[in-house]
């Protein structure tokens, strides 16, 4: 497993025809018409935008960066930033890989990847130590992304690992023997703190953690922290959290504002200043086999996701984030005003 500029060039069309076309742009090399004033026009100017934003690539680590999106409680938007976060890098210019490590299968299922139980899936990779490179499926909407799918065998895996030789660091040594050059590597765990996700934090050098914003947010959160310290003190000393990122955030509301003053006291510089719009584009997406950026690119929750991807890619090369020069879709959304200041 590598990265390798060369090879994963900056991708001359990030955004193959299809969602162009969605997107209702005029092709005309003449002055171009105005953009009308209604929803749908803002949208597609929007879109339009957001699109070519994302065409401009970002700057690319040197070294595959491992990401694993974890916290052990329920539908705090995992899956949901896996997907989004993948897609965004890759429509950045990246080559990105996402593990489904979750039995249900719902990254696989936003990716719009077969994952039904005889599909070789990341459970053979752990369990019967098929080669990653043999479960890997490109995802059709979006070069330069692609996905290691979960089948519902996952379900007996915690159970299968524990008599297997090595068991924590299954996941670690398949990536290592993976050849493809990548960018990024993002894992969906479950809310769990069990074998898989042990695998995970085995595998990767990052921890991101949604947090959503509502009451009891931080509880639990602790566990998963302690669990982060004794894998990096027995089996991986490069660990460690470097990504908090504020799910279905809701500007309107004060407890939100409050949980997110209150997670930023907490961890300082690791929360992103984009936080994540509680948006029904984002939640409708996954329905169609899509992320939010091919469902919806104009929307808020497209460009939130798409502009916390830059804040990644930017932190991982030391670069700071500049919050002004977030974009402009995302500032004017109310919604996120808290994130992009
Ligand atoms: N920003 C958002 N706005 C609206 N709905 C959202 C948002 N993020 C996630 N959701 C919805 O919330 C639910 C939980 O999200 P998701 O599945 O990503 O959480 P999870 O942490 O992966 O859950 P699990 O612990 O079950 O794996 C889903 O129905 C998803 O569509
Ligand atoms: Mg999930």
């Amino acid at each position: 497993m590598r990265s390798d500029a060369n090879i994963a060039g900056p991708m001359t069309d990030p955004v193959p025809g299809p969602r162009t076309e969605s997107t209702g742009v005029d092709v005309s090399r003449e002055t171009p018409p105005p953009m009308d004033d209604t929803p749908i026009g803002r949208a597609a100017q929007l879109a339009v935008e957001a699109l070519g934003r994302a065409g401009e690539g970002l700057p690319r680590p040197e070294q595959t960066r491992i990401i694993v999106v974890a916290n052990q409680k329920g539908g705090v938007g995992k899956t949901t930033t896996t997907v989004n976060l993948a897609a965004s890098l890759a429509l950045h210019g990246g080559r990105v890989l996402v593990i489904d490590l979750d039995p249900q299968g719902n990254a696989s299922t936003a990716l719009g990847i077969d994952h039904h139980a005889e599909v070789p899936s990341i459970y053979d990779v752990l369990v019967e130590s098929k080669p990653l490179a043999e479960v890997v499926q490109p995802v059709v909407d979006v070069e330069g992304l692609f996905c290691a799918p979960a089948t519902i065998d996952l379900a007996g895996a915690e159970i299968e690992l524990v008599s297997l030789v090595a068991r924590e660091s299954r996941l670690q040594r398949a990536i290592q023997a993976y050849e493809q050059p990548l960018d990024y590597i993002l894992i969906d765990c479950p809310p769990s703190l069990g074998l898989l996700t042990v695998n995970a934090l085995v595998a990767g050098a990052e921890v991101l953690i949604p947090i959503q914003c509502e009451y009891y947010a931080l509880e639990g959160l602790g566990q998963l922290l302690r669990n982060v310290d004794l894998v990096r003190g027995h089996l991986n000393p490069t660990l460690h959290v470097s990504t908090i990122l504020l799910t279905m955030y809701d500007g309107r509301t004060r407890l939100a504002s409050q949980v997110a003053e209150e997670v930023r006291t907490h961890f300082g510089d690791e929360v992103l200043r984009t936080s994540i719009p509680r948006s029904v584009r984002i939640s409708e997406a996954p329905s169609y086999g899509q992320t939010v950026l091919t469902y919806d690119p104009g929307s808020s929750g497209a460009l939130s996701y798409l502009e916390a991807a830059r804040e990644i890619a930017l932190k991982g090369i030391g670069i700071s984030y500049d919050a002004s020069q977030a974009h402009i879709g995302a500032q004017n959304d109310p919604s996120m005003v808290e994130g992009i200041q």
